[in-house]
Protein backbone atom coordinates (compact mmCIF):
# COMPACT_ATOMS: atom_id res chain seq x y z
CA UNK A 1 0.00 0.00 0.00
CA UNK A 2 1.47 3.52 -0.39
CA UNK A 3 0.79 6.12 1.44
CA UNK A 4 1.70 10.09 0.93
CA UNK A 5 5.17 10.57 1.28
CA UNK A 6 6.20 12.85 5.36
CA UNK A 7 9.13 11.48 7.13
CA UNK A 8 8.73 9.65 9.98
CA UNK A 9 10.68 12.71 12.09
CA UNK A 10 7.90 14.95 10.95
CA UNK A 11 4.92 12.77 11.87
CA UNK A 12 6.26 12.45 15.55
CA UNK A 13 6.57 16.15 16.01
CA UNK A 14 3.26 17.09 14.93
CA UNK A 15 2.14 14.11 17.16
CA UNK A 16 4.32 16.20 19.82
CA UNK A 17 2.58 19.56 18.93
CA UNK A 18 -0.52 17.79 19.05
CA UNK A 19 -0.52 16.24 22.05
CA UNK A 20 0.86 19.10 23.50
CA UNK A 21 -1.79 21.03 22.98
CA UNK A 22 -4.75 18.69 24.44
CA UNK A 23 -1.85 18.53 27.73
CA UNK A 24 -2.89 21.83 28.14
CA UNK A 25 -6.65 21.47 26.98
CA UNK A 26 -7.23 18.23 29.77
CA UNK A 27 -5.82 20.80 32.74
CA UNK A 28 -7.46 23.34 31.57
CA UNK A 29 -10.72 21.23 31.09
CA UNK A 30 -10.09 19.17 34.77
CA UNK A 31 -9.52 22.49 36.28
CA UNK A 32 -13.28 24.11 35.11
CA UNK A 33 -15.41 21.16 35.71
CA UNK A 34 -14.08 21.77 39.65
CA UNK A 35 -17.13 24.23 39.28
CA UNK A 36 -19.35 21.62 39.36
CA UNK A 37 -18.38 20.69 43.17
CA UNK A 38 -20.39 24.13 44.27
CA UNK A 39 -23.19 24.15 45.59
CA UNK A 40 -24.55 27.09 43.81
CA UNK A 41 -27.04 25.58 41.33
CA UNK A 42 -24.46 25.32 39.09
CA UNK A 43 -24.51 29.24 38.98
CA UNK A 44 -20.84 29.50 38.16
CA UNK A 45 -20.23 26.56 36.14
CA UNK A 46 -23.70 27.57 34.24
CA UNK A 47 -21.89 30.82 33.32
CA UNK A 48 -18.83 29.25 32.82
CA UNK A 49 -20.61 26.39 30.38
CA UNK A 50 -22.97 29.37 29.20
CA UNK A 51 -19.25 31.70 28.23
CA UNK A 52 -18.08 28.55 26.40
CA UNK A 53 -20.83 27.66 24.40
CA UNK A 54 -21.65 32.04 23.02
CA UNK A 55 -18.26 32.86 22.58
CA UNK A 56 -17.38 32.86 19.31
CA UNK A 57 -13.60 32.47 19.60
CA UNK A 58 -14.27 29.11 21.91
CA UNK A 59 -16.10 28.10 19.15
CA UNK A 60 -13.53 27.97 16.85
CA UNK A 61 -11.43 26.99 19.49
CA UNK A 62 -13.42 23.91 20.02
CA UNK A 63 -13.14 23.00 16.21
CA UNK A 64 -9.54 23.04 16.44
CA UNK A 65 -9.68 21.05 19.36
CA UNK A 66 -11.51 18.40 17.74
CA UNK A 67 -9.74 18.97 14.50
CA UNK A 68 -6.51 18.31 16.75
CA UNK A 69 -7.95 15.40 18.26
CA UNK A 70 -8.87 13.54 14.97
CA UNK A 71 -4.87 14.34 13.52
CA UNK A 72 -3.51 13.05 16.87
CA UNK A 73 -4.83 10.01 16.69
CA UNK A 74 -4.64 9.69 12.61
CA UNK A 75 -0.59 10.96 12.84
CA UNK A 76 -0.63 7.79 15.20
CA UNK A 77 -2.06 5.30 13.35
CA UNK A 78 -0.12 6.39 10.01
CA UNK A 79 3.31 6.55 12.18
CA UNK A 80 2.94 2.96 13.15
CA UNK A 81 1.31 1.82 10.27
CA UNK A 82 4.19 3.47 8.28
CA UNK A 83 6.99 1.35 10.62
CA UNK A 84 5.22 -1.56 10.36
CA UNK A 85 5.12 -1.59 6.36
CA UNK A 86 8.87 -0.19 6.21
CA UNK A 87 9.60 -4.12 8.40
CA UNK A 88 7.39 -6.50 6.93
CA UNK A 89 8.46 -9.20 7.80
CA UNK A 90 8.05 -9.53 11.51
CA UNK A 91 11.76 -10.11 14.00
CA UNK A 92 12.49 -13.65 14.79
CA UNK A 93 12.76 -12.73 18.20
CA UNK A 94 10.01 -10.44 19.83
CA UNK A 95 11.10 -6.87 21.28
CA UNK A 96 11.54 -6.91 24.70
CA UNK A 97 13.20 -3.52 24.83
CA UNK A 98 11.28 -0.31 26.96
CA UNK A 99 11.19 1.69 24.21
CA UNK A 100 8.88 -0.96 21.97
CA UNK A 101 6.24 -1.74 25.10
CA UNK A 102 5.88 2.09 25.59
CA UNK A 103 4.91 2.72 22.33
CA UNK A 104 2.63 -0.56 22.19
CA UNK A 105 1.14 0.75 25.92
CA UNK A 106 0.75 4.55 23.62
CA UNK A 107 -0.99 3.34 21.38
CA UNK A 108 -2.99 0.63 22.70
CA UNK A 109 -4.22 3.36 25.70
CA UNK A 110 -4.63 6.03 22.77
CA UNK A 111 -7.05 3.97 21.17
CA UNK A 112 -8.81 3.34 24.66
CA UNK A 113 -8.70 6.54 25.47
CA UNK A 114 -10.31 7.41 21.67
CA UNK A 115 -13.74 5.31 22.53
CA UNK A 116 -14.42 6.62 26.40
CA UNK A 117 -14.28 10.03 24.44
CA UNK A 118 -17.03 8.48 22.20
CA UNK A 119 -18.91 7.64 25.61
CA UNK A 120 -17.95 10.98 27.18
CA UNK A 121 -19.16 12.78 24.10
CA UNK A 122 -22.44 10.93 24.26
CA UNK A 123 -22.56 11.66 27.82
CA UNK A 124 -22.48 15.52 26.91
CA UNK A 125 -20.93 17.82 23.86
CA UNK A 126 -23.48 15.07 21.81
CA UNK A 127 -26.41 16.57 23.71
CA UNK A 128 -24.63 20.25 22.85
CA UNK A 129 -24.81 19.25 18.82
CA UNK A 130 -28.34 18.09 19.21
CA UNK A 131 -27.70 14.06 18.47
CA UNK A 132 -28.53 13.34 22.41
CA UNK A 133 -31.24 14.44 24.63
CA UNK A 134 -30.61 16.05 27.65
CA UNK A 135 -31.60 18.40 30.25
CA UNK A 136 -31.80 21.79 29.35
CA UNK A 137 -31.95 25.53 30.77
CA UNK A 138 -32.57 28.70 29.42
CA UNK A 139 -31.92 32.55 30.71
CA UNK A 140 -34.93 33.72 32.60
CA UNK A 141 -35.26 37.01 30.58
CA UNK A 142 -34.91 35.48 27.19
CA UNK A 143 -38.67 34.47 27.58
CA UNK A 144 -39.39 37.83 28.74
CA UNK A 145 -40.02 39.34 25.38
CA UNK A 146 -42.88 41.68 24.79
CA UNK A 147 -45.76 39.66 22.93
CA UNK A 148 -45.21 37.05 25.67
CA UNK A 149 -45.75 39.69 28.20
CA UNK A 150 -48.36 41.34 27.23
CA UNK A 151 -50.36 38.16 26.51
CA UNK A 152 -50.03 37.33 30.32
CA UNK A 153 -51.08 40.97 31.55
CA UNK A 154 -53.97 40.52 29.26
CA UNK A 155 -55.21 37.79 29.97
CA UNK A 156 -54.62 38.54 33.91
CA UNK A 157 -56.59 41.39 33.05
CA UNK A 158 -59.14 39.93 32.01
CA UNK A 159 -59.49 37.40 34.40
CA UNK A 160 -59.21 34.38 32.02
CA UNK A 161 -56.15 31.60 30.94
CA UNK A 162 -53.96 32.77 27.86
CA UNK A 163 -55.45 29.87 25.87
CA UNK A 164 -58.77 31.26 26.81
CA UNK A 165 -57.75 34.63 25.96
CA UNK A 166 -56.15 34.15 22.18
CA UNK A 167 -59.70 31.97 21.55
CA UNK A 168 -61.84 34.55 22.32
CA UNK A 169 -59.76 37.15 20.42
CA UNK A 170 -59.56 34.73 17.24
CA UNK A 171 -63.37 34.50 17.25
CA UNK A 172 -63.68 38.52 17.82
CA UNK A 173 -61.22 38.94 15.00
CA UNK A 174 -63.44 36.70 12.63
CA UNK A 175 -66.04 38.62 13.61
CA UNK A 176 -64.49 41.79 12.67
CA UNK A 177 -62.97 39.90 9.27
CA UNK A 178 -66.83 39.31 8.22
CA UNK A 179 -67.93 43.25 8.54
CA UNK A 180 -64.55 44.85 7.66
CA UNK A 181 -62.34 42.47 5.59
CA UNK A 182 -58.96 42.59 5.61
CA UNK A 183 -58.17 39.65 7.77
CA UNK A 184 -54.36 39.16 7.08
CA UNK A 185 -52.96 41.95 9.22
CA UNK A 186 -55.41 40.41 12.50
CA UNK A 187 -54.95 36.75 11.37
CA UNK A 188 -50.80 37.37 11.91
CA UNK A 189 -51.25 39.05 15.18
CA UNK A 190 -53.51 36.32 16.50
CA UNK A 191 -50.70 34.00 14.98
CA UNK A 192 -48.15 35.18 16.44
CA UNK A 193 -50.05 35.64 20.05
CA UNK A 194 -51.02 31.63 19.74
CA UNK A 195 -47.29 30.90 18.77
CA UNK A 196 -46.19 32.61 22.20
CA UNK A 197 -48.65 30.34 24.35
CA UNK A 198 -46.02 27.48 23.98
CA UNK A 199 -43.26 29.83 25.77
CA UNK A 200 -46.23 30.68 28.65
CA UNK A 201 -46.68 27.01 29.26
CA UNK A 202 -43.10 26.72 29.91
CA UNK A 203 -43.40 29.38 31.94
CA UNK A 204 -46.41 28.53 34.05
CA UNK A 205 -44.76 24.94 34.48
CA UNK A 206 -41.19 26.85 35.81
CA UNK A 207 -42.66 28.83 38.77
CA UNK A 208 -45.59 25.57 39.92
CA UNK A 209 -42.42 23.47 39.81
CA UNK A 210 -39.86 26.10 41.32
CA UNK A 211 -37.12 25.04 38.44
CA UNK A 212 -36.07 28.70 38.15
CA UNK A 213 -33.26 29.11 40.07
CA UNK A 214 -33.15 31.19 43.40
CA UNK A 215 -31.12 34.16 41.47
CA UNK A 216 -33.99 33.91 39.23
CA UNK A 217 -31.94 33.84 36.14
CA UNK A 218 -31.81 30.94 34.72
CA UNK A 219 -35.21 28.23 34.30
CA UNK A 220 -33.83 24.66 34.24
CA UNK A 221 -34.64 20.95 33.86
CA UNK A 222 -36.35 21.87 30.24
CA UNK A 223 -36.83 18.78 28.08
CA UNK A 224 -35.76 18.07 24.56
CA UNK A 225 -39.28 18.94 23.64
CA UNK A 226 -39.19 22.22 25.22
CA UNK A 227 -36.06 23.22 24.11
CA UNK A 228 -37.35 22.59 20.63
CA UNK A 229 -40.67 24.11 20.89
CA UNK A 230 -38.11 27.58 22.64
CA UNK A 231 -36.20 27.55 19.82
CA UNK A 232 -39.60 27.68 17.31
CA UNK A 233 -41.88 30.35 18.84
CA UNK A 234 -38.44 32.71 20.26
CA UNK A 235 -35.42 31.90 18.22
CA UNK A 236 -32.90 34.07 19.94
CA UNK A 237 -33.97 32.31 23.51
CA UNK A 238 -31.40 29.63 22.75
CA UNK A 239 -31.84 27.19 25.51
CA UNK A 240 -28.13 25.60 26.16
CA UNK A 241 -27.77 21.97 27.68
CA UNK A 242 -27.68 22.17 31.79
CA UNK A 243 -24.50 20.45 31.93
CA UNK A 244 -24.57 21.16 35.53
CA UNK A 245 -27.52 19.11 36.68
CA UNK A 246 -26.83 16.55 34.10
CA UNK A 247 -23.34 15.65 35.03
CA UNK A 248 -24.65 15.73 39.15
CA UNK A 249 -27.60 13.46 37.78
CA UNK A 250 -24.91 10.79 35.53
CA UNK A 251 -22.66 10.75 38.70
CA UNK A 252 -24.64 9.67 41.45
CA UNK A 253 -24.84 6.33 38.99
CA UNK A 254 -22.09 3.91 39.94
CA UNK A 255 -21.64 2.27 36.77
CA UNK A 256 -21.04 5.32 35.08
CA UNK A 257 -18.52 6.35 37.67
CA UNK A 258 -16.68 2.83 37.30
CA UNK A 259 -16.29 3.47 33.71
CA UNK A 260 -15.06 7.30 34.06
CA UNK A 261 -12.37 6.14 36.71
CA UNK A 262 -10.94 3.68 33.89
CA UNK A 263 -10.74 6.54 31.10
CA UNK A 264 -9.05 8.87 34.12
CA UNK A 265 -6.84 6.05 34.72
CA UNK A 266 -5.88 5.09 30.61
CA UNK A 267 -5.65 9.12 30.33
CA UNK A 268 -2.93 8.88 33.10
CA UNK A 269 -0.98 6.43 32.42
CA UNK A 270 -0.97 7.90 28.10
CA UNK A 271 0.45 11.58 29.84
CA UNK A 272 2.64 9.99 32.17
CA UNK A 273 4.44 8.84 28.83
CA UNK A 274 3.16 11.51 26.86
CA UNK A 275 4.60 14.29 29.26
CA UNK A 276 8.19 13.72 29.04
CA UNK A 277 8.74 11.76 25.66
CA UNK A 278 6.68 15.49 23.78
CA UNK A 279 9.29 17.06 25.36
CA UNK A 280 12.16 14.87 24.05
CA UNK A 281 10.74 14.34 20.18
CA UNK A 282 10.48 17.82 20.37
CA UNK A 283 14.43 18.15 21.42
CA UNK A 284 13.57 20.21 23.92
CA UNK A 285 15.34 17.50 26.60
CA UNK A 286 18.62 16.61 27.71
CA UNK A 287 20.66 14.23 29.74
CA UNK A 288 20.64 17.52 32.32
CA UNK A 289 16.65 18.56 32.05
CA UNK A 290 15.35 14.59 31.22
CA UNK A 291 15.38 13.95 35.05
CA UNK A 292 13.11 17.25 36.23
CA UNK A 293 10.78 17.21 32.95
CA UNK A 294 10.05 13.46 34.22
CA UNK A 295 9.37 14.30 37.71
CA UNK A 296 7.18 17.99 36.41
CA UNK A 297 5.18 15.04 33.79
CA UNK A 298 4.70 12.72 36.66
CA UNK A 299 3.01 15.66 38.88
CA UNK A 300 1.21 17.36 35.68
CA UNK A 301 -0.22 13.81 34.82
CA UNK A 302 -1.00 13.13 38.59
CA UNK A 303 -2.25 16.58 39.39
CA UNK A 304 -4.59 16.47 36.05
CA UNK A 305 -6.26 12.66 36.57
CA UNK A 306 -6.56 13.80 40.39
CA UNK A 307 -8.37 16.78 39.52
CA UNK A 308 -11.00 14.62 36.89
CA UNK A 309 -11.24 11.92 40.13
CA UNK A 310 -12.15 14.54 42.45
CA UNK A 311 -15.02 15.99 40.78
CA UNK A 312 -16.53 12.12 39.73
CA UNK A 313 -15.88 11.00 43.05
CA UNK A 314 -17.51 13.88 45.24
CA UNK A 315 -20.23 14.45 43.63
CA UNK A 316 -21.25 10.69 43.83
CA UNK A 317 -20.63 10.27 47.76
CA UNK A 318 -22.83 13.80 47.37
CA UNK A 319 -20.22 16.06 49.01
C1 LIG B 1 -14.96 14.94 35.56
C2 LIG B 1 -14.88 14.57 34.34
C3 LIG B 1 -15.41 15.32 33.18
C4 LIG B 1 -16.51 16.14 33.09
C5 LIG B 1 -17.53 16.47 34.17
C6 LIG B 1 -16.55 16.66 31.75
C7 LIG B 1 -17.53 17.50 31.25
C8 LIG B 1 -17.61 17.92 29.96
C9 LIG B 1 -18.67 18.73 29.43
C10 LIG B 1 -19.85 19.26 30.23
C11 LIG B 1 -18.42 18.95 28.12
C12 LIG B 1 -19.24 19.80 27.12
C13 LIG B 1 -18.76 21.22 27.22
C14 LIG B 1 -19.23 22.09 26.09
O1 LIG B 1 -19.25 21.63 24.96
O2 LIG B 1 -19.55 23.26 26.35
C15 LIG B 1 -17.19 18.28 27.79
C16 LIG B 1 -16.59 18.29 26.55
C17 LIG B 1 -15.40 17.71 26.29
N1 LIG B 1 -14.65 16.95 27.14
FE1 LIG B 1 -15.05 16.56 29.07
N2 LIG B 1 -15.47 16.18 31.05
C18 LIG B 1 -14.75 15.35 31.88
C19 LIG B 1 -13.61 14.64 31.57
C20 LIG B 1 -12.97 14.70 30.34
C21 LIG B 1 -11.74 14.01 30.01
C22 LIG B 1 -10.98 13.10 30.96
C23 LIG B 1 -11.43 14.37 28.72
C24 LIG B 1 -10.26 14.00 27.84
C25 LIG B 1 -9.43 13.15 27.91
C26 LIG B 1 -12.46 15.24 28.23
C27 LIG B 1 -12.50 15.77 26.99
C28 LIG B 1 -13.50 16.55 26.48
C29 LIG B 1 -13.53 17.09 25.13
C30 LIG B 1 -12.44 16.90 24.08
C31 LIG B 1 -14.72 17.80 25.01
C32 LIG B 1 -15.24 18.54 23.74
C33 LIG B 1 -14.69 19.89 23.64
C34 LIG B 1 -15.40 20.88 24.53
O3 LIG B 1 -16.58 21.09 24.35
O4 LIG B 1 -14.74 21.47 25.40
N3 LIG B 1 -13.38 15.43 29.25
N4 LIG B 1 -16.72 17.66 28.93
Amino acid sequence: MDLPKIHSITKKILVALLGGFLLLFVLFHASANLLILRHDEGAWYSAFCHFMGTNWIVKVFEIVLLGFILLHVLFTLWLVLTNRLARPVRYRQPQRSKTHSTSKLMALSGILIFVCLIMHFTDFYFVKVGWVKGEYMVKTEKLQDPETMSLLQMAQQWGMTPEELVDELEQESAMYTEENGDAAETKAYIDGLRSKLSVVKIMQRASQEGIITQNGQWIRHLTYDERQTLRQALPESDPEPDFYYMARAKFKNLYLVVMYLLFFALLLVHMLHAFPSAFQTLGLSNYKYAPAIEVIGKIYAWLVTLMFTATVVLVYLGV
